[in-house]
């Protein structure tokens, strides 16, 4: 079997991908049009066309501007469904997906309405795809600590239906200590916790987020390669790092990719994962982050298959599932290449 189609079959698992950056144009043209919203683009095209970012702030801008369009239930269990087609094509078994709430509420769109839309997608996905998934509360670290309480407290009547909560959007500016109450009351709850953190921002975020935030993953991690100490203990506790080969690219974290640090990362024994962030902008789905990585890293089968089993690792699965999959992922590997 060729790169291609031992990527494609693996049973994968996707670890960071943020539910409004799976929104494609098309979507959101037919969303706005029922809703009697007018985009400031005149076409999908045009709208495609302006996906040429320099930082991650440029990209944040047309982001947030896309959301502006999910008003209903509907709208945000039709996002959700959207993407859960996608894993599926991908192969995804079980995804853990981030959803920005503030994004909405800050609109004027209640928290039950963008819960209740996402959640009943995840079931169908679970019923009728197969797929299993985890959600995570994302909260926007460019608003206030007092914002991300108020969120907090609203979601609660939806708690059992939230795994973890997570940090993101800009991180220059808005470090990880700015939220380290927030974070322990979220876990006096009983959230798990995950933060962006080393995407544009130095070493110390990711310092912050692990003795801050106690958070069980990191989000990204790229600028952790700039600190031996931080390496270290990363490797010592097998903090998962989400890397994002594409969005990297996109987002100019890397000049290109032949110059990413992942699989330097996996061969110093980090547990690093791929993921795609936000596949509607960043030009391509897990798949394609992993074909575009192994390509111009020559990552081997076992390098992949070490990738996609740290996933399955790193997730919030339940003991039993987790080892379900992982089985399910071994065989698939024996029978392909050992
Ligand atoms: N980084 C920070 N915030 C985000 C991202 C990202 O890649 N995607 C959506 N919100
Ligand atoms: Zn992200």
């Amino acid at each position: 079997m060729n790169l291609v189609k031992y990527i494609e079959r693996l049973p994968k698992a996707e670890l960071h991908l943020h539910i409004e950056g799976s929104f494609e144009p098309e979507l959101m043209f037919r969303i706005a049009e029922r809703n009697n919203i007018q985009l400031k683009f005149r076409s999908v095209e045009s709208l495609r066309e302006a996906y040429h970012f320099t930082q991650l702030q440029d990209f944040l801008d047309l982001y947030y501007a896309g959301t502006s369009v999910l008003i209903y239930e509907q709208d945000f269990y039709d996002l959700t469904w959207d993407y859960l087609i996608k894993a599926k094509a991908n192969n995804i078994v079980h995804t853990e997906i981030m959803f920005d709430p503030q994004a909405h509420t800050t609109r004027g769109v209640p928290f039950e309405t963008v819960i209740k839309g996402i959640c009943r997608a995840l079931n169908d996905g679970k019923e009728k795809l197969g797929i299993s998934s985890e959600l995570i509360m994302s909260f926007l670290r460019h608003l206030s600590e007092e914002d991300a309480f108020k969120t907090l407290e609203e979601s609660l009547p939806y708690r059992e239906m939230i795994t973890a909560v997570g940090l993101d959007s800009s991180e220059r500016g808005n470090p990880p200590e700015k939220f380290g109450r927030v974070f322990a009351k979220a876990r006096e709850y009983g959230f798990f916790t995950v933060a962006h953190a080393g995407e544009e921002g130095p070493p110390e975020n990711i310092w912050g987020a692990l003795d801050l935030l106690n958070v069980s993953r990191i989000d990204h991690g790229n600028s952790s390669m700039l600190d031996n100490k931080l390496i270290e203990k990363l490797i010592e506790r097998q903090i998962p790092l989400t890397i994002c080969p594409l969005s990297n690219l996109r987002l100019k974290v890397v000049n290109d990719l032949s110059s990413h640090p992942l699989k330097t990362m996996l061969h110093k024994g980090l547990r690093v994962t791929v993921n795609s962030d936000d596949p509607a902008y960043f030009g391509g789905y897990i798949n394609d982050n992993f074909v575009a990585i192994a390509s111009a890293l020559s990552l081997s089968k076992e390098e992949i298959g070490q990738l996609v089993q740290n996933s399955f690792h790193a997730s919030f699965l339940p003991e039993s599932t987790r080892q379900k999959y992982l089985h399910l992922l071994d065989d698939f590997i024996n029978l392909e290449i050992r």
